[in-house]
This record gives C-alpha cells, sequence and structure tokens, in this order.
C-alpha cells in the first residue's frame, strides 16, 4: 500500500535509500573488491554492449561512460534500433539488457539478436525470473522491490549503483580511485536519506509550475540524468521537457530558451567539468531564463543562480544519483500542483510488451 504517502510515486521516492542499501548488501568481499554471484570473479569482457529504453536507457548510458573510465569498451543502445544496425560482436563481447520489468519487447528483441550474433548475454533487472532474467545467459539482479508507479524512480537509482558496482567488478582495478568511490557507495544511502529530509524541491516546482516548458543540461556524468530528468518531467507533468548535453546548448537548443523556459543544471566539484558546464549555465542565464542549479555547492553556480537545490557532497561518479533525487521530487511536486494523475500518466503503461 502507499501507506502515508498519497501516491506510489512518492512512497517509491522515498524507498530509495533502503533500496540502495539491499542492492549493496553483502556485494563486497574483502574491504574494496566487489563480489557479484551473477558474474564470476575474474571475468573480464573485451567489449561490452548496453541495450535498453526510456529510464533504462538512461542508466545504459551512464553505465557505458563508467565502464569506458575503467578501460572497457562500452556504448549504450536504444533497444528499438540495435536489432536493425546491431554493432559486430566480437570475441569476448558481453550484451547487457537493462530492464526492470525484463518483459520490454524492444529490450528482449534486442537480447535475442546478441544472442544469435554469438555475444553472451547479461539481463540486469529487477524482476526476479523475468524473461529477460531466465533468457540471458546470466542475470544481475537490482532488488529495488517492486515497483508500483508507472514512473520508474528507485529503481533507476538502483539501476545506477548496480552498474558502478559492475563496472567495478569487470575492470578488476583497484586503485585510490576504487577505494574512494566503494567507500562513498556505502555511505550512499544515507546522502540520500539526508537529501529526501531537507530537500527544497517543493517550493521550486511550485515556483515553475506555470512555464512554458524546461530544460535540463549536463555534462559528462551529469549528462543522462538531464536526459532522465527532462523524461520524468514529460511523463508525469503532460508538460514539454528536454535533456541537453551543456555542450550542445549553444549549437541549437538555446534558441528555445526563453523567461518563461526554467533550465535545471547540476554542477558537482569545481574541476574543468565543473567549470565548462558553469560557462553554459551562465549563456542560459544571459538570455533571461530563470536558472535552477542543483549543486554541492563547491562551484560558483549558487553566486548566480535563481534557485539552489543543495545534494550532499559525495564522490564525483556517484552525484548523479543524488542530482536525480532532486529531479524526481521536482517533477513529482509540479505534476501534483498541476492535478496530473502522477501513478497512472495518460498514454503509458508500466512495461511494454510491444515493439
Ligand atoms: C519511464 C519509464 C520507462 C521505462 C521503459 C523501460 O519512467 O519507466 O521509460 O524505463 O519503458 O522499461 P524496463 O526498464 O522495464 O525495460
Amino acid at each position: 500500500t502507499k501507506g502515508s504517502h498519497d501516491h506510489y510515486m512518492r512512497k517509491e521516492i522515498h524507498e530509495q535509500s533502503n533500496a540502495l542499501r539491499e542492492c549493496l548488501r553483502d556485494r563486497f568481499s574483502t574491504g574494496d573488491s566487489v563480489s557479484l554471484d551473477a558474474i564470476e570473479d575474474g571475468y573480464r569482457p573485451e567489449s561490452v554492449h548496453l541495450v535498453a529504453c526510456g529510464t533504462s536507457y538512461h542508466a545504459a548510458l551512464y553505465g557505458a561512460k563508467l565502464l569506458r573510465k575503467r578501460g572497457i569498451q562500452a556504448q549504450a543502445h536504444l533497444a528499438s534500433e540495435y536489432a536493425l544496425s546491431p554493432p559486430p560482436v566480437r570475441d569476448g563481447a558481453l550484451v547487457v539488457g537493462v530492464t526492470q520489468s525484463g518483459e520490454t519487447a524492444d529490450t528482449l528483441s534486442a537480447l535475442r539478436t546478441a544472442t544469435a550474433e554469438g555475444a553472451r548475454t547479461l539481463a540486469l533487472t529487477n524482476v526476479v525470473d523475468s524473461t529477460a532474467a531466465r533468457e540471458c545467459d546470466d542475470a544481475l539482479y537490482i532488488r529495488s522491490g517492486p515497483e508500483i508507479s508507472v514512473a520508474a524512480t528507485k529503481t533507476f537509482a538502483s539501476q545506477l549503483v548496480t552498474l558502478v558496482l559492475f563496472a567495478l567488478q569487470s575492470s578488476g582495478q583497484t586503485s585510490d580511485e576504487t577505494e574512494r568511490l566503494v567507500s562513498a557507495l556505502t555511505e550512499l544511502p544515507e546522502h540520500v536519506q539526508r537529501l529526501l529530509e531537507t530537500t527544497a524541491a517543493p517550493t521550486t516546482a511550485r515556483r515553475f509550475a506555470d512555464s512554458s516548458g524546461y530544460f535540463f543540461i549536463g555534462r559528462g556524468v551529469q549528462y543522462p540524468v538531464a536526459l532522465e530528468g527532462a523524461l520524468k518531467m514529460k511523463e508525469i507533468t503532460y508538460e514539454h521537457a528536454e535533456g541537453f548535453a551543456a555542450g550542445e546548448l549553444k549549437h541549437g537548443p538555446l534558441a528555445l530558451v526563453t523567461e518563461d523556459t526554467p533550465v535545471f543544471v547540476s554542477v558537482v566539484g569545481d574541476d574543468e567539468t565543473a567549470r565548462k558546464t558553469v560557462a553554459n549555465a551562465k549563456e542560459v542565464k544571459a538570455r533571461g531564463a530563470p536558472l535552477v542549479a542543483v549543486t554541492d555547492g563547491v562551484s560558483s553556480i549558487d553566486r548566480f543562480a535563481d534557485e539552489v537545490l543543495t545534494i550532499p557532497r559525495t564522490n564525483r561518479t556517484l552525484a548523479p544519483i543524488l542530482v536525480n533525487v532532486q529531479y524526481q521530487l521536482l517533477a513529482y511536486h509540479t505534476a501534483d500542483h498541476l492535478g496530473r494523475d502522477i501513478d497512472k500518466p495518460r498514454n503509458l503503461a508500466k512495461s511494454v510488451t510491444v515493439e
């Protein structure tokens, strides 16, 4: 049941810290080394293709970035496009289907194509014994528990964390960076909890609820959550929302920016990536758009943003998970203000079983 929550979506957003605890439970062997039952220790894929749809595709984009950073060739593909032009499957290729339900027709079809091409397959899924879990060579569970609301929330966070674990195990590297990442992973559920208790997202959502459109920008690991922030916003508010790579803005989308289109930007830390994003945010502000920064407060962005949504400081790789919680709340409270049917948005189904 929804308990004290008005909607399943809200309940599931609030379940995220426990879902992440469950996702991490017993998945470390000694100290900083990850051990996932689904994959034999020492297995090193030569290349990884991640296939997925919708929110799960955004998780796949994030996973591909992480794997590449750790020296593994990796690409994310929209499942519905994969079968039309599958990339060549070479020896040692692994195809990972990222699918919460394990029943999405496009993803199953991409996985079947991969099997036919001779790739090893892995289902990264929530539902135990789902079709993807049964048909793939192996299944890696995200352990989120049941998700009722059509909009995926806690399962996205669990997908990202599972992809971090997968990248750590399959690259086999241990370094200071790995150690820092592992210790940040163990603190992540508490950070999510704290964010949920302190967020200003309801106020921000109300302030901008009558806007004509919403844009989300991010760079590097923040790019997939910009896409996800926009998807969540459009599917439950029915308002126009678009996510862009921060660097792409001036190549066209900047023409859409007005005083009536708030731009949400996530900036974490103060490295070169953050500074470039801050420069992009300044361009938006100079065009008169309201600017909302989701940030850990390290860069200079909070000095000129119109509103700031704070996230706890954490490892840069994991920060998108916290940024995304703010985006989920923003979409939720905007939709609530507009009186939308949050758990069952029009025209959408939880599990899409036709291609
Ligand atoms: C959006 C959403 C969808 C799903 C997509 C894939 O909130 O839930 O975009 O992510 O239909 O579903 P799964 O992950 O079950 O394959």
